[in-house]
């Protein structure tokens, strides 16, 4: 609704620059088709329906009981901090130390910071499409110039680094990777990043690697950018709890960096938020430090979940899917639809019950896509596809 005032809201002109998250506006209108009465299947979201760990949620209200419920660091309590520092050292085999970690309440605060502390008018940031909306926004909200790269189907959706080469210009800031990489759960290969250090050689170029679906990798080993020699000071490592530990309503990620931008980040949480809630900080060393096997149970499991469900759209008319590598979403082709992805997921909602997301709410070059989560039990999968595929016999 829209307020009637006989004064005019005079926004800034900057909100006309801003983006969204499309995932959030599907998710409210799925809402109010269930509270009209009709049955939603629910694979719009990107959030693991598995619940936190038990010993996470013990620490977190143990840490109630225990008076953590006052403001803390703005970069974050120190325990954790060098929780983090170990644990990323530990797993991308390099030295970090605490005061080069800053917690966030949730991943996406490391991007907005990392646009508001790097990126002046005018600055080239290049960034995945289809990718994580929130990038391009970002980019567009802070006065840069968003510099897409097509991850394409053909390249198992990788970006092509040779094609990178070709995009970055003197006046190149920013390079994104995300790798898996919502929403294709395609996974740049080690010998692509190594490549992309290459290209980017010596020039001073910071790299933004949101790796917050590095634990969620159906084989092989992640490797992240920061791990080659000479990248790590020019690399910003996004990760954080919400997909790892199934955390996404605790709001709880970091950011690591080179002392000098951790600093100036921290700026920025004064700024902002004054500092991540004390007692979920808590909850998070207990995450990070506590018994693993839920993490590779949830990951077995999507990767499961991803395998039958592929099969199912493969049968389906005008679809066509490959196989996610990691992540826990699907991104099918439609184009053989006849449809395109807006429209179509417009439809699939409204008529058979399934909310998708269409291909580009993750840019222009995710047009003749969709994405499906498989974030939901494997019974609502299935009935998922019977509907497609009930819908796309009666429609195409
Ligand atoms: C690629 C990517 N980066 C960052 C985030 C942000 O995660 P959080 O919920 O922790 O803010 C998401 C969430 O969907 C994501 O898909």
């Amino acid at each position: 609704m829209t307020q009637s005032s006989q004064y005019d809201l005079r926004l800034s002109s900057r909100m006309a620059r801003l983006g969204t998250e499309t995932a959030f506006e599907v998710l409210a209108k799925a809402k109010a088709l269930e509270a009209q009465g009709k049955n939603i299947i629910h694979v719009e979201i990107g959030e693991p329906d598995f619940d936190t760990p038990s010993n996470v949620v013990e620490a977190a209200v143990d840490a109630l009981h225990h008076g953590w419920t006052h403001y803390g660091p703005s970069a974050g309590l120190p325990q954790l901090r060098k929780t983090i520092a170990d644990y990323i050292g530990r797993t991308r085999s390099i030295e970090v130390s605490p005061d080069e970690v800053v917690v966030v309440p949730g991943g996406k605060p490391i991007i907005f910071y990392t646009m508001l502390s790097l990126i002046d008018e005018g600055d080239e940031v290049i960034y995945p499409n289809p990718g994580f909306p929130i990038y391009e926004s970002m980019i567009n909200y802070v006065g840069g110039k968003a510099v897409p790269i097509q991850l394409r189907e053909e390249r198992d959706f990788t970006l092509d680094v040779n094609e990178l080469a070709g995009l970055i210009t003197p006046h190149t800031k920013l390079i994104i990777l995300n790798s898996p990489q919502n929403p294709t759960g395609g996974v740049m290969p080690r010998t692509d990043i190594e490549k992309v250090a290459e290209i980017i050689g010596d020039r001073n170029i910071m790299v933004l690697s949101d790796e917050i679906y590095s634990r969620l990798l159906f084989e092989g080993e992640p490797f992240s950018i920061a791990s080659i020699p000479g990248m790590k000071e020019r690399t910003i490592i996004l990760d954080g709890f919400s997909k790892t530990y199934a955390m996404t309503g605790w709001r709880m990620g970091y950011g690591v960096m080179r002392t000098d931008l951790a600093t100036q980040m921290t700026r920025l949480m004064t700024n902002s938020n004054s500092c991540t809630a004390s007692f979920t900080q808590m909850a998070g060393i207990a995450a990070i430090t506590g018994d693993q096997s839920p993490v590779g149970h949830m990951c077995a499991e999507f990767k499961h979940r991803s395998e039958v469900f592929v099969a199912g759209l493969n049968k389906i008319k005008g679809f066509s899917c490959r196989q996610p590598k990691g992540a826990f979403y699907t991104f099918p082709n439609i184009t053989k639809t006849g449809w395109k992805s807006k429209p179509l997921a417009d439809a699939l909602l409204e008529q058979a019950g399934v909310a998708a997301l269409s291909g580009t709410s993750f840019g222009e070059f995710g047009e003749g896509y969709l994405r499906f989560s498989v974030a939901n039990s494997l019974e609502n999968l299935q009935e998922a596809l019977v509907r497609l595929d009930k819908w796309t016999k009666q429609n195409l």
